[in-house]
């Protein structure tokens, strides 16, 4: 066979069973779509074309995989998986080779696709419970058919060898052999894997790959069993994190719905929840029950427990949290704090500067050696449109303050506590709004009328 690989991903089936108005390879498994993970091993492979086989909600799945050099191939009317094959097979050349792989069996690695090597196979696997699969039927040099579950009689449901679904061969042989194809069959269906009887009667059976680890194989069709592709995916996901030096504590209660990027020592500890792509620098601490979502934290940085992060970005070692919501846009510098109760958004934090306890910091830019009292507020929407602080460096904002943006606060000036700033402060002095306390002698409390 040729080096010049045409992989075809079949994702036609409405999967009913899932009750869902999404096509059901758009499922998620570990935080991506079932068919992002497969398309994903595919590219890995270096193929020369991916042609993605689609019909139900085929909008909805055009429009999830933004991706380039995707062959769309619509099967309007779903008659079986040989059926799906022959609607893709005007757009493969004939020198190619030819890899069909399942949009919703996500767990299938390169190394699971890399063992069919060039040749003519199947990819099998050894199941305790067989039921539901097609069963491979062994000959003498390689697979003399594959026969359905429905179609099966007692002795081939009793063979624990299953079809995974993944088949390679020569474009040329398939075309041939999809042409003797029929709808002969408990199911009434074209099925793929009749192409595996009519080869072996020609004299060119396939030969049958089987994996180590037959999780690999495993599709989704109910919500059931999505939740144990994801539990499978997440399990490998913690390995891998684990066997690169990151320490997980109770990693089995730690959710990975993405990829990690970790230097040397880090901690994850329980119930953190990690989405989308994370890179976090050397010793970084995620706290328990934190949700960290698309963040690059460098070395040192530490979440305290319950913390939100989304986007954020710190350029050196910072402390975040406990319960602090860092929204999209937040970056912190070198010794920064951010404490507990504290929401940023859009705010941009020079070295060593603080907020932390209880503020709203959003549209900000701090300098360096910032301190920001508890309760201070930046108010920066007018209820139409947003507006930017100012805090130069070295500026000691008292507790309680609310600065009305647009509003720049000079470089060491002091904000009295309580006050509500909405003209720039001047550099090093103190600016206090509120008025001057005051005590009444004659004063008396109110008496309850009888
Ligand atoms: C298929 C195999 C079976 C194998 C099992 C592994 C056939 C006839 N049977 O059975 O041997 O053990 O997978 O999971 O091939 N699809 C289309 N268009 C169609 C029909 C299906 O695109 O007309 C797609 C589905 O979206 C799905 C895949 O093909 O991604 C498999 O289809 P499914 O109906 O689940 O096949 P099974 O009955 O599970
Ligand atoms: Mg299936």
């Amino acid at each position: 066979m040729t080096h010049k690989k045409h992989i075809i991903i079949l994702a036609a089936g409405a999967g009913t069973r899932m009750r869902s108005n999404k096509p059901k390879v758009l499922q998620p498994v570990a935080g991506r779509a079932m068919i992002e993970h497969v398309l994903a091993t595919a590219q890995a492979l270096k193929p020369n074309n991916i042609s993605i086989v689609y019909g139900y909600r085929g909008d909805q799945l055009r429009s999830h995989l933004r991706y380039e050099n995707i062959q769309w191939v619509e099967q309007t009317e779903q008659l079986g998986t040989g059926h799906a094959v022959q609607m893709a097979l005007p757009q493969i050349a004939d020198d190619e080779t030819v890899l069909v792989l399942y949009g919703d069996a996500p767990l299938i690695t390169v190394e699971d696709l890399q063992a069919l090597e060039d040749k003519r196979t199947v990819l099998t696997a050894e199941v305790d419970d067989p039921s539901g699969y097609g069963r491979i039927v062994r000959g003498k040099t390689g697979i003399e058919a594959i026969v359905e579950e429905k179609d099966a009689n007692t002795e081939q449901k009793a063979i624990q060898e299953i079809n995974s679904g993944i088949i390679q061969a020569a474009a040329t042989e398939l075309k041939q052999w999809l042409k003797q194809i029929d709808q002969n069959n408990a199911q009434g269906e074209l099925y793929l894997t009749d192409v595996i009887g009519i080869a072996a009667q020609a004299g060119q059976p396939f030969l049958p790959v089987k994996l180590q680890d037959s999780n690999s194989v495993k599709g989704a069709n109910t919500m059931q069993q999505l939740a144990e592709l994801d539990a499978i995916m997440q399990t490998r996901y913690r390995n891998s994190l684990m066997q690169s030096g990151v320490c997980l504590q109770q990693p089995e209660n730690i959710s990975i719905q993405g990829q990690i990027q970790c230097d040397a020592d880090v901690v994850i500890e329980t119930g953190a929840v990690l989405k989308g792509e994370n890179k976090f620098g050397e010793g970084v601490v995620i706290g328990a029950y934190s949700v960290i979502e698309n963040c690059q934290l460098a070395a040192g940085t530490v979440v305290e427990p319950h913390s939100v992060l989304q986007e954020v970005v710190t350029t050196g070692a910072c402390s975040i949290g406990p319960f602090a919501r860092l929204r999209p846009g937040t970056q912190l510098s070198t010794g920064c704090k951010v404490g507990n109760f504290v929401e940023t958004k859009k705010a941009i934090f020079g070295e060593n500067s603080k907020a932390s306890h209880l503020s709203y910091l959003g549209d900000a830019e701090i300098g360096d050696e910032v301190n920001i009292g508890a309760g201070t507020i930046t108010c920066n929407y007018d209820g139409v449109n947003k507006f930017k602080t100012v805090i130069e460096d070295g500026a000691f904002i008292g507790s309680d303050s609310q600065l009305v943006a647009p509003v720049t606060i000079g470089e060491n000036a002091t904000i009295g506590a309580g006050s509500t700033i909405t003209k720039d402060t001047p550099a090093n002095q103190l600016t206090v709004s509120r008025s001057r306390q005051k005590s009444i002698s004659d004063w008396q409390r109110p008496k309850k009328k009888v």
